[in-house]
């Protein structure tokens, strides 16, 4: 996995929960607690699932809260400082999410070894989305929190359901088209 998504996890836990609970996680995966992650820069993917594993243990969350809560600092705070062209003339959810496979595509072009999920999509009704998550990295908890964060940037109330391991029910309101 990408450095950028751990630069994201110590920035969030850093900024929101301290420090020190930032070296305790690393101190716990066996990293040295001064360590600065680099974007482009590898992290193995078994190495990025324990700190996300160390990050519940030290903060007493649950995987999901803290898929939420990564969600939201990636989709609100993080993305939209150094991803801000895939932000741009997209204005609704539904847009921005149905955008995502190519973003992921697109984002990661110019990365060495980068591996990044993708998406398939399948609409349901009019206002239904079914978005299947293709990683060999199992994060679908991740993925509807970051959904959620994106229905939190764009005002929208989403109906968001896990399917299954792989699959995402996604429903907008009415008049978001
Ligand atoms: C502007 C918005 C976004 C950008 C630029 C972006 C970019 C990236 C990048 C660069 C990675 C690392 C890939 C790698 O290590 O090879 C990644 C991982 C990931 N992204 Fe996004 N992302 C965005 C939004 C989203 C959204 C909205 C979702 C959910 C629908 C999502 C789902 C994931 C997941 C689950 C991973 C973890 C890796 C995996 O599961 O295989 N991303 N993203």
């Amino acid at each position: 996995m990408k450095g950028v998504i751990m630069a994201c996890l110590s920035q969030l836990v850093q900024e929101k929960f301290g420090d020190q609970k930032w070296e305790e996680i690393m101190q716990r995966c066996g990293m040295d607690p001064r360590k600065r992650f680099i974007a482009t820069e590898d992290v193995e993917d078994q190495k990025a699932l324990d700190m996300l594993g160390k990050t519940c243990d030290v903060l007493g969350i649950s995987m999901e809260q803290a898929a939420d809560a990564f969600g939201d600092y990636w989709v609100n705070e993080y993305a939209p400082k150094i991803y801000g062209i895939y932000y741009k003339n997209v204005n609704s959810a539904r847009d921005f999410l149905t955008k995502m496979d190519d973003v992921h595509v697109k984002s990661t072009k110019t990365l060495e070894n980068a591996r990044p999920p993708r998406f398939e999509y399948q609409w349901k009704d009019d206002n239904t989305l079914i978005m299947t998550y293709k990683s060999s990295r199992g994060l679908i908890d991740v993925c509807v929190g970051l959904v959620k964060g994106v229905g939190k940037y764009f005002g929208e109330d989403l109906k968001i359901t896990k399917l299954s391991n792989d699959k995402i029910e996604v429903v907008f309101p009415a008049q978001s088209r």
